[in-house]
């Protein structure tokens, strides 16, 4: 019975999904704002030029059509011919103006809150929470935005972090086999940025039991972030909003046992971590708590194990990148012998002038963020056209950096074009070219950015004076939308044996 009122309704579903698609073009669409589509006395809005696509799917599909993740791809290629760098279209169910546009993505950024706001999919609030800081916008965001920014802050990552960031390197390092057996570099950079994040967010140590399942977890969650917002079993969604309930049931047990501690008399023992942080010093309730660690422990995972896998895939295609940043490593852990020192200071790191280019290079070509959600919350007029109030907007970060009228030979992976003659040598993000925008801008600029790239920098460290690598399988490129390499990027290493190798036991924690 069940089945074929089912599959009935499956018959029916085209016509049903025609007829509420003309009702909502005759008759709700009237009463939502559509009155600015048709010709009035006032003037007719100079809407972006484009095409709206297919009813309801508009062009989803071919924007978000799989290319290389080092090019545009063919649908932005195309759109950006015909109509500029500043389009409209219809995508992901709304009304959408794409931009290309360096200053259009500067100006959308820098008016957060005021002309734009940001606007994830529903699916992403369902999935990571209604007080995750994707989500939250106006005073909620700046309030969880602080707590984020001081776990971050710039003592902290002198004081606290270098040295834990050297440490969970060392730990990935050594577990490395010796010679021959190929193994998943982008597997093995999460689980550096998961373990440095699980400790540094809850004090949970690497390779417990608690500690592994919660990454196990996290890998089912992170593929329903991505996927279509389906929920019934089965689907990559579904699967990830249980897993979010088991993560946030650990994250939970850790908090009951953490106030546990903190209540008892003399309790001197607490970690300074950000959960400690957010129970003492802030008025937020155990759901934002909740909520604020599990979206934390998301932002700075993902994204930097992928820049850092990007980072090791570019590397291993020009090996005078590889041969400069070696030498720049060489000199950095003589001097750090010179010193009769055994780890890292934060003067080294900021000798590491040849990596941040190449930091600055691995992110501009392998775009890890590759456009941004908003949505126009006041008329815009920009470059004489108009963008309509409760518009989507994409920022597409990627296209500018792609774009070969501000990059020479976009393309192809050049760390060298971020050194400039001058005392500082290198475009940090401080003078680099306002186009270049890997950790978005204005009021919600990336709150880890900076931990970023020391991660990034202190891996490549230990990375390029003890290994050299090989792709295993070296024609398989990185292609989105797909968030990992085909394979998680297999690697081959060889060991470098010499008087820099800081992979014994003794030296390393
Ligand atoms: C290479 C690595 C990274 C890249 C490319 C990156 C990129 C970004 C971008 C583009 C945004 C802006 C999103 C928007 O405006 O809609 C963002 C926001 C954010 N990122 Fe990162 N990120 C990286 C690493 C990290 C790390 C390591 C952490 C934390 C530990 C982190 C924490 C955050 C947080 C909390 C936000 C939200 C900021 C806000 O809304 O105020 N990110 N990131």
């Amino acid at each position: 019975m069940m089945a074929s009122i089912t599959s009935e309704l499956l018959f029916f579903l085209p016509f049903i999904l025609l007829a509420l698609l003309t009702f909502y073009t005759t008759t709700v669409a009237k009463c939502h704002g559509a009155h600015r589509w048709r010709p009035t006395k006032k003037k007719r809005p100079n809407l972006p030029p484009g095409a709206p696509g297919w009813p309801l799917v508009g062009e989803t599909f071919g924007y978000l059509r799989p290319h290389p993740a080092t090019s545009v791809g063919r649908f932005m290629e195309q759109h950006v011919a015909r109509y500029g760098k500043i389009y409209r279209s219809s995508l992901f169910g709304e009304r959408t103006v794409v931009s290309a546009d360096a200053g259009l993505n500067r100006y959308i950024l820098q008016n957060e809150g005021r002309l734009f706001e940001c606007s994830y999919p529903r699916s992403i609030g369902g999935i990571l929470g209604k007080w995750s800081m994707l989500v939250l916008v106006g005073d909620a965001h700046r309030e969880m935005r602080a707590i984020s920014l001081n776990f971050l802050s710039s003592v902290r990552l002198r004081a606290v972090l270098l040295p834990e960031v050297e440490r969970h390197t060392l730990l990935v390092l050594r577990s490395w086999p010796p010679a021959d057996g190929a193994f998943s570099a982008q597997h093995e950079a999460k689980k550096f940025t998961f373990n440095l994040m699980a400790k540094n967010i809850m004090s949970m140590d690497p390779g417990e039991e608690e500690t592994e399942r919660l990454r196990l977890e996290y890998i089912t969650f992170m593929k329903g972030v991505v996927s279509a917002p389906l929920n019934f079993p089965g689907t990559a969604y579904w699967k990830a909003l249980k897993s979010r309930a088991s993560i946030l049931g650990v994250i939970e047990r850790k908090m009951e046992d953490r106030l546990e501690k903190m209540s008892k008399e003399n309790s001197s023992v607490e970690e300074d971590d950000l959960l400690g942080w957010a129970l003492k010093q802030s008025n937020l309730s155990k759901e934002q708590i909740l909520d604020l660690l599990l979206s934390l422990l998301f932002a700075g995972h993902e994204t930097s194990s992928m820049a850092l896998a990007l980072a090791i895939f570019f590397l291993e295609g020009c090996p005078k990148a590889v041969q400069e940043l070696r030498e720049e490593h060489l000199e950095i852990a003589r001097r750090q012998r010179l010193r009769g020192a055994s780890k890292l200071s934060w003067e080294d790191y900021k000798e590491m002038v040849f990596t941040q280019c190449v930091i600055n290079e691995t992110l501009r070509l392998g775009n890890v963020v590759r456009f941004l959600h908003r949505k126009v919350i006041r008329d815009v007029h920009y470059n004489g056209y108009d963008i309509p109030r409760g518009w989507k907007i994409l920022p597409v970060l990627a296209a500018v950096h792609l774009d070969s009228s501000l990059y020479e030979d976009p393309n192809q992976f050049n760390p060298w074009r971020w050194k400039v003659s001058g005392s500082a040598g290198v475009l940090l993000q401080s003078n680099a070219p306002s186009s270049f925008m890997p950790y978005g801008g204005g009021p919600r600029l990336c709150a880890g950015s900076e931990l970023a790239k020391l991660e990034m920098a202190i891996f490549l460290h230990h990375l390029v004076l003890n290994f050299r690598w090989e792709l295993a399988e070296p024609d398989r490129a990185f292609v989105y939308p797909f968030v990992d390499f085909p394979k998680g990027l297999p690697i081959r290493v060889q060991r470098i044996a010499g008087e820099h190798s800081v992979l014994t036991e003794s030296t390393a924690t």
